[in-house]
C-alpha cells in the first residue's frame, strides 16, 4: 500500500480531542499515512483574523483529502470583540471556516449515513402490534446537496431598489406582500441549480446501485416549493428512467418524511435532499441511531477533493475536561468513510466491525451512551473517557 498524505484538521474544542483519537485507530488499522496538520477554527481568527488561513487551503488543493474535527463559530459581535487587540477594529468580519470550505472547494456532495448498531443502548425503539417493543435496524444514507438552496447566503433584509422592483413583477409577491413596507421585508432566496441537482441525483443512485440499496427517496416538497423541489423531482425521474430503471423512486415530502421517521425507517434507504431540508433529515435518522456521538459525514467536490468529519460541533463545554469524555464514534466512522473512499476496503471493514464489536458487547459505553449528563464525574460513575473508547476499538481490530 503507498503511504497516503491526508491533511488532518483537528479544528477547536472537542474536534482537536476526536481527530487525536481517530488518527490512533487508524496507525493501529495498519493504514499507511502521514499527517500533515492545517490551521483552521477560532485560534486563528483570534490571532489571524481569519479561522481559514490561505495556508490551508492551499495544503488541501494539493492533497486532496481531508479529516476535519469540527470548530467553533459565534455570532459576528461576540468573534470581533474575541479578536487579538492588535487586529481589533480592523474591518476583520467573521464568516463561518465551514461554509468557507464548502465554497472554496464547491464540496457539492455531502454523504451522511445513519445504521444503527446491535447493541447500541441509544437505538430507536417503539411500541408494535400487542405491545411489543421494537427495534427497527436502521440503514438510511441520506444525500445532502451541501452549496445551495437556503444556504446559499442569498438574502436581504430591506432589499435595495432593484431586488424589490424584480419581485414586484412576480404576481403572487403583488398579492400577498405587495403592501408590505420594504424595510419590514427579509427574503432568503432558495436557489437550486440544474448541475448541482443532477450531481446530486447521480450521487446518490450510484450509490445505492453500488452497494445495493433497492430505492432512491427524493425528499423534497415539489407539490409547494413548485420550481426548486418541482426541479429536484423531475430531474429524478428522467435520471431514473434513462439510467437506473431497477432502482425504485420514491418521493416524500419532508414533513411527511418527519412524521414517517418513527413510524417505519427501516423502509428507506438512500434518501437525497437539497441542503436545508437534507440537513433536517441527516440530523433527524441520526437521532435514531444515537445521535451527534455517532452521525458521520464526508463531503466532495467534482474535482476530487473529499473532506471527512463528525457532524457534531466543537461541544466547547465539554473541551477542557482533564480526562475528555465525549464519544470518538462519530469521528472514527467518519475515517471508514475516508478509507471507504481511498479503497481501502479491508482497513475500513476493520474498524468498523471493532466499533460494531464494542457496542455489541455493551461493556464500554461513553457518557451518551449511558444516557448521562455530561460533567467531569461521569468516569467516576463509570462512563468510559474518549481515550478508554478509543482503546476499546484498537483492542477489536482484526490484522
Ligand atoms: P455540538 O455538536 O458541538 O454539541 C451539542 C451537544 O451534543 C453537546 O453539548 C453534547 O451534549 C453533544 N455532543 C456533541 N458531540 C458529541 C460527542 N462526540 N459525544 C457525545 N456528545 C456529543 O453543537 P453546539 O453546542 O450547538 O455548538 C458548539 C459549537 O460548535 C458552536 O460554536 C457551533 O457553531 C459549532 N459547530 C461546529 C460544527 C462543525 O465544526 N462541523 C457543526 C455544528 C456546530
Ligand atoms: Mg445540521
Amino acid at each position: 500500500m503507498a503511504k497516503r498524505t491526508i491533511v488532518a484538521l483537528p479544528g477547536d474544542g472537542i474536534g482537536a480531542i476526536v481527530l487525536k483519537q481517530a488518527v490512533r485507530v487508524l496507525d493501529a488499522a495498519g493504514f499507511n499515512a502521514e499527517y500533515i496538520y492545517g490551521d483552521i477554527g477560532w485560534e486563528f481568527w483570534r490571532k489571524e483574523g481569519n479561522p481559514l488561513p490561505q495556508r490551508t487551503l492551499d495544503l488541501i488543493a494539493k492533497h486532496k483529502t481531508a479529516l476535519f474535527g469540527a470548530i467553533t463559530s459565534k455570532p459576528n459581535e461576540e468573534a470581533k470583540a474575541e479578536l487579538d487587540p492588535s487586529l481589533q477594529g480592523k474591518g476583520f468580519t467573521y464568516s463561518s471556516p465551514i461554509v468557507g470550505l464548502r465554497q472554496y472547494f464547491d464540496l457539492d456532495i455531502c454523504i451522511r449515513p445513519c445504521r444503527s448498531y446491535t447493541g447500541n443502548p441509544l437505538n430507536f425503539v417503539r411500541r408494535g402490534p400487542g405491545g411489543v417493543i421494537e427495534e427497527p435496524f436502521i440503514d438510511v444514507v441520506i444525500f445532502r446537496q451541501n452549496t445551495e438552496c437556503l444556504y446559499s447566503g442569498v438574502e436581504w433584509t430591506n432589499p435595495p431598489a432593484e431586488v424589490y422592483k424584480a419581485f414586484l413583477t412576480h404576481p403572487k409577491f403583488r398579492q400577498n406582500f405587495g403592501n408590505v413596507p420594504v424595510e419590514e421585508l427579509s427574503i432568503s432566496a432558495r436557489i437550486f441549480t440544474r448541475k448541482a441537482t443532477e450531481r446530486i441525483l447521480l450521487a446518490a443512485f450510484e450509490y445505492a446501485e453500488k452497494y445495493g440499496y433497492k430505492s432512491v427517496t427524493v425528499c423534497e416538497k415539489p407539490n409547494v416549493v413548485r420550481e426548486t423541489s418541482g426541479l429536484m423531482w423531475k430531474l429524478a425521474k428522467d435520471i431514473q428512467k434513462s439510467r437506473f430503471p431497477s432502482i425504485k423512486l420514491l418521493n416524500t415530502n419532508i414533513d411527511a418524511q418527519m412524521m414517517w421517521l418513527t413510524k417505519n425507517p427501516e423502509d428507506y434507504g438512500v434518501i437525497v435532499a437539497g441542503n436545508m431540508f437534507g440537513d433536517i433529515a441527516s440530523d433527524g435518522f441520526a437521532g435514531l441511531i444515537g445521535g451527534l456521538g455517532f452521525a458521520c459525514s464526508a463531503q466532495f467536490s467534482s474535482d476530487g477533493i473529499a473532506v471527512f468529519e463528525p457532524t457534531h460541533g466543537s461541544a466547547p463545554k465539554y473541551a477542557g475536561y482533564e480526562i475528555p469524555i465525549v464519544n470518538p464514534i462519530a469521528m472514527i466512522e467518519s475515517c471508514c468513510m475516508m478509507l471507504d473512499y481511498l479503497e481501502e476496503k479491508k482497513i475500513a471493514d476493520s474498524v468498523h466491525n471493532a466499533i460494531a464489536e464494542v457496542i455489541r458487547e455493551g461493556k464500554v459505553k461513553t457518557y451518551d451512551m449511558m444516557k448521562m449528563q455530561g460533567r467531569p464525574e461521569v468516569i467516576q460513575e463509570g462512563a468510559a473517557s474518549t481515550i478508554q473508547m478509543t482503546d476499546a476499538i484498537i483492542s477489536k481490530l482484526r490484522k
